[in-house]
């Protein structure tokens, strides 16, 4: 009796299992070579991508797209970055343009071991369309003008990655203010020597920033005369020296649309800084320096990289050329420090060609966030987005975090997984792809990160393969992975040129950069 039983439940546990290899040899054996077109695919993942320009199996190597000579240009004339925006703005005038999730409210959750969690409830994304960015930028660069900044002189910022510092940007782009940035991550002193380095007068940042890192920095520098804050919420000035002023953005914009040269009558609070509203707008010139973009570099003193506008727009024609389809249908998710390079050129570029821009943050990007409250949608579940830059970090994570959940599935589910998983991953290897087990394995995946994701980029570090392949082969996308720094706009190397340095008798992939970039 007992024998029996035991036989029955056997069969029984293990009928799914066996049913499930045999589902596997069936699949494998569908003509969907022939159903999803994958012929066509293949053919283009395998033609020749790059070609050698000296004939010569050393090279150089340059993409056969761009065979003659390299895209220097997105659009043909736009050669400074406001052009650029100005270009977007006549193309994509009321389309979403910068996206910010509303602050419903905040909670503080005690955790188990006596923490404190701050959880935050968020709405939906609130859209400026292309005209009210333009606006804005317009505002706030004429409002800058009439707080003193000059044309060709130095501004800073150092903040975290938001709306406000893509329109900070444009509107210093507009004006020919090259802008420093600043990594979030730079220690105080860094910073100090970084704003005393490019002698500064005007600071662009956020209440918390100001509160925190720089309250220190500032009395150290002193050429600096304004800063201004990104919040909407009032900041205390006190505790701060005499000389220096703090201003709202709200009320550097407020200031930038009054009419040309008008004065301040005497109760208002601009009347003590005798500033008459930014007049003519000087345009910078391609040869114009746009950015310097402070890195930790890898010794000594932190390192302020030059760039001019038509480096920068060099670096991203390029990596745009590797985006197919890049356009008013897709939308990018924004978590990554705005001050480093890659999320910098990735964010101008989308502005460029009228994607939208959702701004997130790595604490709240999918429901499983840390600031995220249990039971409410992280940012790419609102935003579906279907863009995505990454570093290998964040990748490995999401990596651990979907090993985690298979190891907590039942044995049936897990069986499958790793069947479907094993079998896309032959297909890949063979340049297909494996549509029965996206729609039913991978699909629920893919919905992490909101479930639209066609492509991601990945820089900053080396991205493990068996995370790429991860990627791959869970989120149903190619993986970008790119090579760059920020000295070349973040713009080298992508990864799809089929050599290597193994490469028999001729070692090929040394890398030597020299371009517009
Ligand atoms: C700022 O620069 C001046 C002169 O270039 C130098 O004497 C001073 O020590 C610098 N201060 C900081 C905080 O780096
Ligand atoms: C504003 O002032 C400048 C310099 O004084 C002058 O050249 C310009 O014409 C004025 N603009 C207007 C609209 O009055
Ligand atoms: C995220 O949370 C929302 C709301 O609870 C839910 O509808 C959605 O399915 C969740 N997404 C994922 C991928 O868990």
């Amino acid at each position: 009796m007992g024998l029996q039983a035991d036989s029955t439940l056997q069969t029984v546990l293990l009928f799914p299992v066996h049913f499930l290899v045999w589902l596997y040899s069936v699949v494998s054996f569908l003509p969907w070579y022939y159903i999803t077109g994958a012929g066509e695919k293949k053919a283009l993942s395998k033609r020749v991508k790059a070609r050698s320009t000296s004939g010569c199996a050393e090279g150089p190597y340059r993409s056969v797209d761009q065979f003659e000579s390299l895209a220097r240009e997105d659009f043909p004339g736009k050669d400074t970055l406001d052009k650029l925006m100005y270009h977007a703005v006549q193309r994509f005038g009321t389309e979403h343009c910068l996206g910010t999730r509303d602050l419903l409210s905040e909670e503080n959750e005690i955790q188990p071991s006596g923490k404190v969690f701050k959880k935050l409830i968020l709405g939906d994304y609130k859209w400026l369309s292309y005209n009210e960015v333009d606006s804005i930028v317009s505002e706030f660069g004429s409002g800058l003008a009439a707080l003193g900044q000059q044309p060709k002189s130095s501004i800073a910022i150092f903040c975290e990655t938001r709306a406000e510092w893509m329109i900070t940007a444009q509107a210093c782009f507009r004006r020919n203010f090259p802008l420093v940035t600043f990594y979030s991550t730079l220690g105080e002193e860094a910073i100090a020597f970084g704003l005393n380095e490019t002698e500064v007068t005007h600071l662009v940042t956020s209440s918390e920033l100001l509160q925190t890192k720089l309250k220190n920095v500032l009395p150290l520098i002193p050429k600096l005369k304004h800063v201004i804050y990104v919040d909407q919420k009032k900041v205390s000035t006190e505790g701060f020296s005499d000389g220096l002023s703090i201003h709202s953005m709200q009320a550097v914009r407020e200031l930038g649309a009054l009419p040309e040269n008008s004065t301040y009558p005497s109760d208002s609070p601009w009347f003590s800084l005798q500033a008459r509203v930014g007049s003519e707008i000087v345009k910078p010139q391609p040869s114009d320096l746009a950015v310097v973009m402070y890195t930790s570099g890898s010794t000594g003193r932190p390192k302020g990289v030059m760039i001019v506008h038509s480096n920068l727009i060099a670096g991203m024609t390029g990596q745009c050329e590797r985006i197919p389809g890049l356009g008013p249908k897709d939308t990018y998710i924004a978590y990554l420090p705005l001050a480093h390079v890659l999320e910098m050129t990735a964010e101008i570029s989308c502005v460029t060609y009228g994607c939208r821009i959702g701004y997130s943050s790595p604490q709240t990007l999918s429901n499983q966030s840390t600031k995220i409250k249990r039971g409410s949608k992280g940012d790419s579940s609102v935003l579906k987005p279907t863009l995505m830059a990454a570093v290998p970090e964040i990748m490995d994570r999401i990596n651990k975090n979907v090993m985690s959940k298979v190891q907590e599935m039942s044995l049936i589910q897990k069986t499958l997984f790793t069947l479907g998983y094993r079998y896309k991953l032959e297909q890949i290897k063979r340049g297909y792809d494996a549509p029965l087990c996206n729609a039913l394995l991978f699909r629920k995946v893919k919905k992490l990160l909101g479930g639209r994701v066609r492509m991601m980029l990945s820089g900053g570090a080396p991205l493990s393969s068996a995370t790429q392949r991860f990627m791959n082969i869970c989120f149903c996308c190619p993986v970008g992975q790119g090579y760059g720094l920020t000295e070349t706009c973040g713009a080298g190397t992508i990864t799809e040129g089929g050599y290597t340095k193994d490469d028999k008798p001729n070692p090929r992939g040394e890398i030597l950069i020299a371009a517009p970039m």
